[in-house]
């Protein structure tokens, strides 16, 4: 039997998680989710995570990798663009372990659905740089290279034309703007367009719950890499952050080794 470990996705609205089985990638259970609650400060998502966690009924010894929307640096959070900014400086890990009792591996959320899909999904047998774009309330890039992710990109506060380009390309822009898949998706295109200008990708994923309806909007752009729907769909940062703990897991071990 393969090696499950838990992945919990934080987000500005839903908190969700499942385990994953590491053989195939797959979820094992649907996802169990609690709505973020708001404001979303650490101790009430500390709380909410806990929840989500202990459902799972995980052993002292499983795997479990966290997601954040936003910059996290050794387990702190930097950025907090949509989430409440008392988060800046706060040791994610500590809150969690506070809370839940449990000691977990923490990340970005766009980091963690690049790591996903390099690991089971759309970047599998991409040798180059694929740059992971995930569209919803904000706009979050992972760009991982010969296999190695390139943590905390965050390439969806480009300027583009003066703007913050998760201003009006990000899923949430649609909606605010009214915009129609046609008009979005130039906007989207555009912000692509600069990415591809700066940064030349191989492959390009696009990620996020929008990614499940890709025939409405991949076809409109026109860029030399290949664009690409997630394979693992809104699942990415699950399934990433799973796996990346349990990489972890496998690194600790090594670097006790070292120090023994
Ligand atoms: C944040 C990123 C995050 C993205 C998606 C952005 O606003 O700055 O860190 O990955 O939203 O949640």
């Amino acid at each position: 039997m393969s090696k499950i470990a838990i992945g919990i996705d934080i987000g500005g609205s839903g908190i969700k998680g499942a385990p994953v089985d590491l053989g195939s990638g797959k979820l094992t259970a649907d996802r169990y989710r609690l709505a973020t609650p708001q404001p979303a400060t650490p101790d009430a998502v500390g709380e909410t995570a806990a929840k989500v966690i202990t459902f799972w009924s995980p052993k002292s010894d499983t795997a479990i990798g966290v997601t954040f929307p936003g910059v996290v640096q050794k387990g702190v959070v930097r950025t907090a663009a949509n989430v409440d900014p008392a988060w800046i400086g706060t040791n994610l890990r500590d809150v969690i372990r506070e809370h839940s009792g449990f000691d977990v591996h923490v990340m970005n959320d766009a980091d963690a659905a690049g790591f996903g899909e390099y690991a089971y999904g759309a970047a599998r047998t991409e040798d180059g740089l694929v740059l992971m774009v995930t569209l919803g309330t904000g706009i979050g890039t992972a760009l991982i290279s010969d296999g190695r992710l390139v943590p905390n990109s965050e390439l969806g506060h480009l300027l583009v034309d003066g703007v913050d380009a998760e201003e009006y390309a990000a899923e949430s822009a649609r909606d605010r703007h009214g915009l129609g898949w046609k008009e979005w998706a130039s906007h989207v295109g555009r912000f692509l367009g600069e990415m591809e200008r700066l940064l030349w990708p191989d492959l390009i994923i696009i990620g996020g719950g929008v990614s499940k309806e890709y025939e409405q909007f991949l076809p409109f752009f026109d860029l030399r890499a290949p664009v690409v729907p997630a394979a693992l769909f809104n699942n990415a940062g699950i399934v990433g952050a799973a796996a990346a703990a349990v990489e972890e897991q496998r690194r600790a071990v090594k670097r006790a080794a070292r120090h023994s």
